[in-house]
């Protein structure tokens, strides 16, 4: 047999991305392919791209500036593209940049087996259709017999809500579900090589409908699994929270209390011009109800400023909300344009006004999410542990809460829930000791 050829796969974006390279990895498998986490030694480099904001999209084109050196010292290297700004892109990266081999969008990465023999062929690759035949058939089941403790499994993908900033539905194309056998098969495989965390991931993942009963009967079927300690979702939608899914929050013992559930700004008018069809207000009352299901629930959204239009008085309300919600985490963002948005057509506002927003934005942010850490100290909560820290005899894992947890601890709790007391707060992670 040859030698293994190499793979350096580099990942940007979502969660949803991370996902996918692992499930590129897999499928170029068939192909004598091994993952190496060196491109220097790779035979192929494949960068699994983000289109959200310009700055992601940017990053790509000198990433792919640098790959040219790596291609002189070996000839053979083959680049690839392959998420969002694939899709968003095609053709023109390799204008672009003449270094690319190959460009696949998120539909269509079943097909880079066929794509990579074209490739060594000499020839250029490109494949970013919409295909009828739904990659996940084509694709072989997990090969993995030994995985980490916590894992993604993508139920859902593409967005048909369209809010004026976003590239998603364009990038990620129309709203699809997989039917709920194929994800419990999934999970199921999951779990026999190891896996005791699931988080389920979609654009919109509460949109999901590949189940009779949605996201909720989704999760209440996964919770019958033997092995499955926890299960999450994200990201989700705030018009997409049913009743039974709040509902699951108060009463499936293995879904976690976090709920990441983006809210962008606190002004209703701010919000319908970004075609968002929820408001302020309907927002505050549903995160109401989803607290009387799980009082302890962990909050955690997204904002957006300097949308366009926005004034002062817009950007106060969205202080506003978060000062009622007290969020435990958040993602922040200065508004980017997005060429081929609706959005991107209004005039824009000046940038020292967007990053002086950003600035008392994320002071008030950080303010909050430093204040729920320090509420964790004393308290005892479930730590699922991932891997051993820098310091021998310690161990780091995630709280039910998903913080991070530093403790002393013996190996044999790697893949176990444990209970942890908390008795420090750090700016970015927990420490605490084993309760016997
Ligand atoms: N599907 C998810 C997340 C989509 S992208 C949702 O509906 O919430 C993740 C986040 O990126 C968004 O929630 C938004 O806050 C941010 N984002 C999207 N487009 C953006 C843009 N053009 N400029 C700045 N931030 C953006
Ligand atoms: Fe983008 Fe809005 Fe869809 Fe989220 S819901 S992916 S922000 S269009
Ligand atoms: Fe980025 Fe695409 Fe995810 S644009 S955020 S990688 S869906």
């Amino acid at each position: 047999m040859s030698a293994p050829r190499k793979l350096f796969v580099k990942t940007y974006g979502c969660q949803m991305n991370v996902y996918d390279s692992e499930r590129m990895t897999e499928a170029l498998g068939t192909e004598g392919y091994v993952a190496t986490d060196r491109p220097e030694d790779a035979d192929m480099i494949l960068l699994n791209t983000c289109h959200i904001r310009e700055k992601a999209a940017e990053k790509v084109y000198s990433e792919l500036g640098r790959m040219k050196a790596l291609k002189e010292v070996n000839p053979n290297l083959k680049i690839g593209v392959a998420g969002c700004v694939a899709q968003a892109e095609g053709a023109e990266i390799m204008r672009r940049a003449p270094v690319v081999d190959l460009v696949v969008g998120p539909q269509s990465y079943h097909r880079l087996p066929a794509m990579d023999r074209a490739v060594q062929g000499g020839a250029k690759a490109l494949d970013t259709d919409f295909p009828e035949d739904d990659k996940f058939d084509t694709l072989r089941a997990r090969p993995k017999t030994h995985r980490a403790p916590a894992a993604f499994l993508t139920v859902q993908e593409g967005c048909d809500k369209f809010c004026a900033f976003c590239v998603v539905p364009y990038t990620r194309g129309a709203e699809v579900s997989r039917p709920a056998d194929r994800v419990l098969h999934e999970a199921r495989d999951l779990v026999d090589a190891g896996v005791a965390e699931i988080t389920l991931l979609g654009q919109n993942v509460n949109a999901y409908h590949g189940h009779e009963r949605g996201l909720a009967g989704l999760i209440w079927d996964l919770a019958e699994i033997d092995g499955l300690k926890r299960i999450r979702f994200t990201t989700s939608h705030p018009n997409d929270m049913d009743d039974a899914l709040i509902d699951a929050h108060g009463t499936c013992e293995k879904l976690m209390p976090y709920l990441h559930l983006p809210v962008q700004s606190g002004s209703d008018r701010i919000l319908k011009a970004m075609n968002r069809k929820h408001t302020a207000g309907s927002y505050l009352k549903l995160v109401d109800r989803i607290r009387a299901a799980r009082p302890d629930l962990m909050l955690s959204s997204d904002f957006i400023v300097g949308f366009p239009g926005e004034t002062e008085a817009d950007f106060e309300a969205t202080l506003d909300l978060i000062r009622t919600v007290e969020f435990g985490q958040a993602y922040s963002f200065k508004y980017s344009t997005r060429p081929g948005t609706p959005a991107a057509e209004k005039p824009q506002l000046p940038e020292d006004v967007m990053v002086d927003r950003l600035a008392r934005l994320q002071t008030l942010l950080t303010q909050q999410q430093h204040k729920v850490q320090d509420d964790m100290v004393g308290r005892t909560v479930g730590v699922l542990f991932e891997k051993p820290g820098r310091i021998a005899g310690q161990m780091i894992g995630k709280s039910d809460y998903l913080h991070a947890v530093y403790a002393d601890a013996p190996s044999d709790v790697l893949g176990q829930v444990r209970a942890v007391r908390i008795t420090t707060a750090g700016p970015n992670s927990l420490g605490g000791v084993l309760v016997p």
